[in-house]
């Protein structure tokens, strides 16, 4: 392919760390892991860092933190978006609780915030608000209804390293911020997970969590909480500590990509959505989404256009709750949830990485518009 979604060069400091490792016994969470940690706390000034195995094991264990955070007994509710990555799903049933869909907005992707509250009951417990594809989530609305009904928030970071909102980067709204270091997105460990976090008291939760609820340093096998397995191990970490060193020029060179493929598509905006950044934003350029307007365009065969062109594609995630035979014991009905519904029959996305050139964004933008010259 010659626009992949996501690119991972690892040069000499990839290599320098991973020697690093190699020269030790431990390849566990050791050393390395602690720097990683540090070093990305520093980039955004998160207080405490907790590695994690990846992302999904980061969503679990902020849902497991709940326990003991707000005495959540198991059944209580997380509220999350119907439309996002099914690790968001998958993770609240995993860490023992049900979700509870809010539909998303076809010009974000993101949670309607003015549809979750008629969802709170006296069982909800936390609203996950998930980042999708790097645009920030309208924070100031959730964080007034979790004030309101005493709601934890976990912020699904994942696909949003270095977003900020209202000045702040994406983070430091919620209780807890999810990422993940998957291959494609802005800092990749090939598998890797974070939750960074200001308050002490879930830092040290989390750190229990991720290591069978065990006592955080305790020299026996004293098990407090449920927890699993969720460290992440310090060959990935060396592999993440190279590109914490280079996070500004991946996050401004992807940035620029994004802006370039917006401002070409301009002239297509009756046609699709396409990503936006409003000025209280900083969107990360996490990849280039295209959701049609009109259903007759097509999105399976723009998809396999563009992948017969040698675009690497992926249709949108669609509706959790009721696109997702996974979900189905939930009982939901299609048609619930029609906007991500809607996305999910009429969207795309693809990548717009550090490694592509002037000439391949052309070239993508070249396809986009020779496909809806016929399509139209
Ligand atoms: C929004 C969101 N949440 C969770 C995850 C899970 O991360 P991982 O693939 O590292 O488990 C992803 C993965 O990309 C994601 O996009």
């Amino acid at each position: 392919m010659r626009i992949e979604f996501g690119d991972l060069k690892l040069g000499e400091s990839a290599r320098r760390h991973i020697d690093d490792v190699l020269r030790t016994s431990w390849v566990s969470a050791g050393p390395k892991v602690a720097a990683f940690e540090e070093g990305w706390g520093k980039l955004f000034g998160y207080k405490h860092n907790v590695a994690m195995d990846n992302g999904t094991s980061a969503d679990m264990a902020c849902c497991m933190t709940l326990y003991d955070l707000v005495g959540a007994e198991r059944g209580d509710e997380i509220i999350a978006p119907a439309l996002a990555f099914a690790a968001v799903g998958n993770s609240i049933v995993a860490a023992g609780f049900r979700p509870s869909f809010v539909d998303v907005r076809k010009e974000t992707l993101n949670i309607d915030a003015t549809k979750i509250e008629e969802k709170i009951t006296h069982r909800t417990r936390a609203i996950i608000a998930v980042h999708t594809m790097g645009k920030p989530c309208a924070m100031d609305p959730i964080m007034e209804l979790a004030k309101k009904y005493g709601l934890k928030v976990i912020e699904d970071s994942c696909e949003a390293h270095g977003a900020k909102y209202n000045g702040k980067y994406v983070g430091h709204f919620g209780d807890m911020a999810a990422f993940s270091f998957y291959a494609a997105h802005l800092i990749c460990c090939g598998e890797g997970g974070m939750v960074s976090t200001n308050d002490s008291q879930v830092a040290e939760l989390l750190n229990s969590v991720r290591s069978h609820g065990r006592k955080p340093d305790s020299l026996y096998f004293d098990h407090l909480r449920f927890g699993l397995n969720f460290k992440m191990n310090d060959l990935e970490a060396a592999i993440g500590l190279s590109q914490i060193e280079q996070f500004r020029e991946i996050f401004d060179t992807r940035k620029k990509n994004l802006l370039y493929l917006m401002d070409r598509t301009l002239d297509l905006q009756d046609i699709a959505y396409f990503n936006t950044e409003s000025p209280n934003e900083e969107v990360t350029a996490h990849a280039f989404s295209v959701t049609l307007k009109d259903p007759k365009l097509d999105a399976q065969r723009l998809a396999e256009f563009l992948e017969s062109n040698d675009i690497k594609c992926k249709r949108n995630f669609g509706s959790m709750p009721t696109q997702h035979r996974a979900f189905e014991f939930l009982g939901h009905r299609l048609g619930e949830f029609p906007e991500a519904e809607y996305i999910g029959n009429n969207g795309i996305h693809f990548g717009c990485h550090q490694y592509l050139t002037k000439d391949d964004l052309d070239f993508v933008s070249d396809k986009l518009h020779e496909y809806f010259a016929t399509a139209r």
